[in-house]
């Protein structure tokens, strides 16, 4: 349905770790009347749905109301086994709880929630974000924000000299629309800090005082806002794919790309142990395979490549394949073998399979006006900008702030080189929202938090930064690549979950699980280890892997069109 906007919607894609792939379920949302309690309906067969109102302004409740599209998938313990509800934030901004936990609740609630299903796994939508009201739209119609982002196009800020102007013309453009359209004044109300609001309300109305939550990519900037806001009111909060919530503040994301380079020597070292029967892009020594990327990229500049499919047609440029090479660092497990393929084919003038990576449905107009729920896009960019500070940055100060970041990675032309432009015209600002510090002496709990070793867009470096800020945290380390720890299955990681929720167990210190997958699908010990794998176990991992499978090729796709 949508394209976003130049590259507005890059930090969203890198940031927006599990989507919801096979949502294709619909709900009659409009027709739930928003009440202040939780009013359960039965929806999308197996789930329970409610509109819960709350206040658009916690400090003037008259302003006017917000209604949070509110879904469980409910446990069936018995009343004294009942531990309530975990809820859950798919990252973005922009994500939909909803979707997502219709999507893949159920294999969460399997991961996290025991046997005997002791909680209510819970999904909502942020404020202006999807199935919550307000809406957060920039456009009138479709297809007016389809003719938008036709003539934005999403590129690298590498793709040419002029790219960084372009986009910084294009994000003030848009920042005087937003501002212009918002004339009923609520874009400065779906900020993080009032979504963390929402979510001890929604707390209280299940009838209980403390937080239980996993979140996801974003996500983690939300729990660790709620942690540093209410840090008495913290039960349980697993932040995986950890952002520095400070540098989220700030409108600096550098320090997010501090592992991504690491994440392409993975596909180098990965396609060398692989060999060439499992890695198409394959060469001797992971140096060789970069020199052959390099003059792939280099011919591609030179000339670029028609596709024209019966899915849909593109161009695939320089900006495409570094889009789909950045877009495979996010879920190596299901797409290096793609990306090989597809890289070794576009050798040989055939773009189809790279251009599969990330291709989007063409655009359908059924033109009708607006839908009648918010466009992903529009929510994501509000809600980035809105959080952080007011960014006034000429064209020359944003061009060295992307030169500086490119020394961090080569990839700052998709994330922070791209965040900090699409946020530089932005315009509604609420003076009283929270701006850190986000950081909380003692929690009621700890927090545990969760990185991988080579995580595109969340770091180890951040996660460090955020345990230091909540002492007493714990971190975990999965060893592998990709954005989050759903990328790759791991039972021990799945166990230290469990407890956490379950005993309220920390890892200790400097715990590093191990994955039950092999890149490139490599053969090896964890396929083997399998089958003397408990049923439960093997139940577990095929949980994980439903989760991984549905998020990674969906993530690359989102990388142009959210619906
Ligand atoms: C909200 O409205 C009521 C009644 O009009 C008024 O008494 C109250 O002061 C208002 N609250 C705020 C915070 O403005
Ligand atoms: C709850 O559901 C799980 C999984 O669906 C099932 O194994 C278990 O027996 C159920 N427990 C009760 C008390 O109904
Ligand atoms: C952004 O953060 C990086 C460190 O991650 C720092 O080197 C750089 O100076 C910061 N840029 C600005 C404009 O604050
Ligand atoms: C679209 O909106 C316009 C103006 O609000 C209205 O006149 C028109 O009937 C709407 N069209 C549809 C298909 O809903
Ligand atoms: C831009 O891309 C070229 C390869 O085409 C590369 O050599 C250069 O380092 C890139 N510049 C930045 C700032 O990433
Ligand atoms: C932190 O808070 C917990 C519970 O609120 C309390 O038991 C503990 O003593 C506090 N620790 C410190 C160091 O203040
Ligand atoms: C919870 O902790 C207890 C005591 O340490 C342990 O015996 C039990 O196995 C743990 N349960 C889970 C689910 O980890
Ligand atoms: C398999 O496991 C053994 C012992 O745990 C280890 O030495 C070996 O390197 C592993 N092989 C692979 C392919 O991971």
């Amino acid at each position: 349905m949508i394209s976003p906007t130049g590259p507005f919607i890059l930090s969203a894609i890198l940031l927006y770790p599990i989507l919801a792939a096979r949502a294709a379920d619909t709900f009659p949302w409009d027709q739930l009347t928003p009440s202040p309690n939780l009013n359960w309906v039965q929806c999308y067969s197996i789930f329970q749905c409610t509109r819960l109102e709350v206040p658009l302004d916690y400090s003037d409740p008259n302003v006017s109301t917000a209604a949070l599209a509110v879904i469980r998938l409910p446990g069936n313990a018995s009343d004294e086994q009942y531990k309530g509800p975990i809820l859950f934030n798919p990252g973005g901004p922009g994500g939909s709880g909803v979707d997502t936990v219709v999507a893949n609740g159920a294999s969460f609630q399997a991961i996290l929630g025991s046997q005997a299903n002791q909680y209510d796994f819970v999904g909502f939508d942020p404020r202006g974000v999807r199935y919550s009201t307000p809406i957060a739209s920039f456009f009138a119609t479709d297809v007016e924000r389809a003719l938008w982002n036709a003539g934005a196009p999403l590129t690298s800020l590498n793709q040419s000299s002029d790219a960084i102007t372009h986009a910084w013309g294009q994000a003030h453009l848009l920042g005087a629309l937003a501002a212009q359209r918002d004339a009923s004044q609520i874009l400065k109300y779906l900020t993080t800090d009032n979504v963390a609001r929402d979510m001890l309300l929604i707390t209280q109305k299940f009838g209980f005082e403390k937080l239980k939550y996993y979140g996801v990519s974003y996500g983690t900037v939300l729990g660790a806002t709620f942690a540093a806001m209410f840090p008495d009111k913290v039960e349980r909060i697993l932040l995986d794919g950890v952002v520095d919530a400070e540098a989220w503040f700030s409108a600096n994301l550098t320090i997010e790309a501090t592992d991504t380079d690491k994440g392409l020597q993975a596909f180098f070292d990965g396609c060398v142990a692989a060999g060439p029967e499992l890695c198409a892009f394959y060469k001797p020594t992971a140096a060789e395979i970069a020199d052959r990327l390099t003059a792939l990229t280099a011919s591609i500049r030179e000339q670029p490549v028609p596709v024209l499919t019966p899915a849909g047609y593109g161009v695939v440029d320089f900006s495409l394949l570094r889009r789909s090479l950045f877009a495979a660092l996010d879920s190596p497990f299901t797409l290096f073998s793609t990306l090989a393929r597809g890289l070794a084919a576009l050798e040989n003038g055939d773009g189809d399979t790279l251009y599969s990576i990330v291709q989007q449905p063409q655009f359908q107009c059924d033109c009708s006006n607006n839908t009648a729920f918010s466009p992903i896009d529009d929510s994501t960019v509000a809600i980035e900008c809105g959080d952080a500070v007011e960014v006034t940055d000429s064209i020359e100060e944003v061009t060295e702030f992307y030169q500086n970041a490119a020394r961090t990675s080569q990839f700052a032309e998709f994330l922070v080189g791209a965040t900090r432009v699409s946020c530089s015209g932005w315009q509604v600002y609420r003076e009283d929202r929270f701006k850190g510090p986000v950081a909380a002496a003692n929690t009621s709990f700890p927090l545990m938090l969760v990185t991988t070793t080579a995580d595109p867009v969340a770091p180890k470096a951040a996660a460090l930064n955020t345990q230091a800020r909540f002492p007493g945290s714990a971190l975990l380390t999965q060893d592998s690549p990709g954005h989050t720890s759903t990328r790759a299955p791991s039972l021990c990681t799945i166990g230290y979950f469990r407890q956490y929720f379950l005993n309220g167990t920390l890892p200790a210190p400097g715990t590093v699980c191990p994955v039950d997958a092999t890149l490139f699908g490599v053969p090896g010990n964890s396929t083997s280890k399998r089958n003397t794998m408990s049923a439960d176990e093997q139940e577990l991992l095929a949980a994980m892997k439903v989760i991984a499978d549905s998020v990674g090729p969906a993530i690359a796709r989102k990388t142009k069109n959210w619906n």
